[in-house]
């Protein structure tokens, strides 16, 4: 004879069954290839991944595998399939870019409309900006999330790729009104609003926003004629305001100098890449039609 069962013992009881009979619905669930979500309605469209037998995931249906190709294909971002406690499908996704793409926003960066010689204004090529751009987010995740600033940004296309690849603010800081109001007009065209400008030298930007900055990017004057020297106090400065990393441009044929500048500054240097720098004729003084200049493209760590 069983003892009568009191109120808390049945309403253990009723758990129990309540518990396995969720896990059995469950499992009928997977079984039928739908996807219960928590209340257990079950999906129409689902990227369901379930253990196989080595212990490794696979997609559980053919639908599933193309509901999840299509999301690949249409979507700017990457859809990533889990299990969750449920058994149901979480699906983050992360920004999704490719160096193309990035491009091809670069090219919609208007340039400086009367550069001038004497700040060294040439704009960054939408070719190599978004293959730096492209390295330094894919490579090392410099962009993505980041507090980024951009040194003499000129009107703006390496502020706006960075804004682009998702980094939470861009500071952009450059000494030219003209550059300046036409970045402005970039950053509207883009619609864009990750990106703040200051107006200055960026000699001389004040203590308080040094190491504030996880990511420096720039693309310096190359410190030539009277700008002697320009291209290295740049970098010290960009050191400075960095808390990790700065990214930057330099001529090759300065490269042993800008090692052994970076070392006496206490950061580590490293050439990522050789690029040609095709520099189209802009000043008066430019005889041919454009010039191949050899840059070096550097990730500093500080
Ligand atoms: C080679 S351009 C690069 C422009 C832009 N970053 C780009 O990638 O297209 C160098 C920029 O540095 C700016 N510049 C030169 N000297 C500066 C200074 N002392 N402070 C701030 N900006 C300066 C110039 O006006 C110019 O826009």
């Amino acid at each position: 004879m069983a003892f009568p069962q009191s109120n808390v013992q049945r309403e253990l009881t009723r758990n129990k069954i309540l518990e396995e009979l969720q896990i059995q619905k469950k499992q009928l669930l997977l079984k039928q290839g739908a996807t219960p979500t928590i209340n257990s309605s079950p999906l129409t469209v689902s990227t369901q991944v379930v253990p196989n037998a080595e212990g490794g995931h696979s997609m559980n249906s053919h639908q599933q595998r193309a509901a999840l190709q299509t999301a690949h294909a249409q979507s700017m971002g990457y859809f990533i399939s889990q299990d969750s406690l449920f058994g149901n499908l979480i699906l983050p996704v992360l920004p999704r870019f490719d160096q193309k793409k990035i491009e091809e926003r670069l090219q919609c960066v208007t340039g400086f409309d009367k550069p001038k010689a004497k700040l060294e204004q040439y704009i960054t090529p939408p070719h190599l900006g978004s293959h730096i751009l492209y390295t330094i987010q894919s490579q090392f995740g410099d962009l993505d999330g980041k507090l980024v600033a951009d040194l003499g940004c000129g009107c703006g296309a390496l502020s706006i790729g960075a804004a682009v690849l998702s980094a939470s603010l861009v500071v952009s800081f450059e000494i030219d009104e003209d550059a300046l109001q036409i970045f402005q007009s970039n950053i509207e065209d883009h619609e864009l609003t990750n990106i703040d400008i200051v107006q200055c030298n960026v000699l001389t930007i004040p203590s308080r926003f040094y190491k504030k900055f996880d990511t420096v990017l720039m693309n310096p004057p190359f410190g030539t004629k009277n700008n002697e020297g320009l291209d290295m106090k740049f970098l010290e400065v960009a050191l400075n305001l960095s808390n990790n990393v700065v990214y930057s441009l330099h001529k090759t044929s300065t490269r042993n100098h800008v090692i052994k500048h970076a070392n006496a500054l206490g950061a580590k240097a490293e050439v990522l890449a050789e690029l040609r720098y095709d520099l189209p004729a802009t000043y008066k003084f430019h005889k041919k039609i454009s010039v191949d200049i050899e840059v070096d493209f550097y990730r500093f760590t500080v």
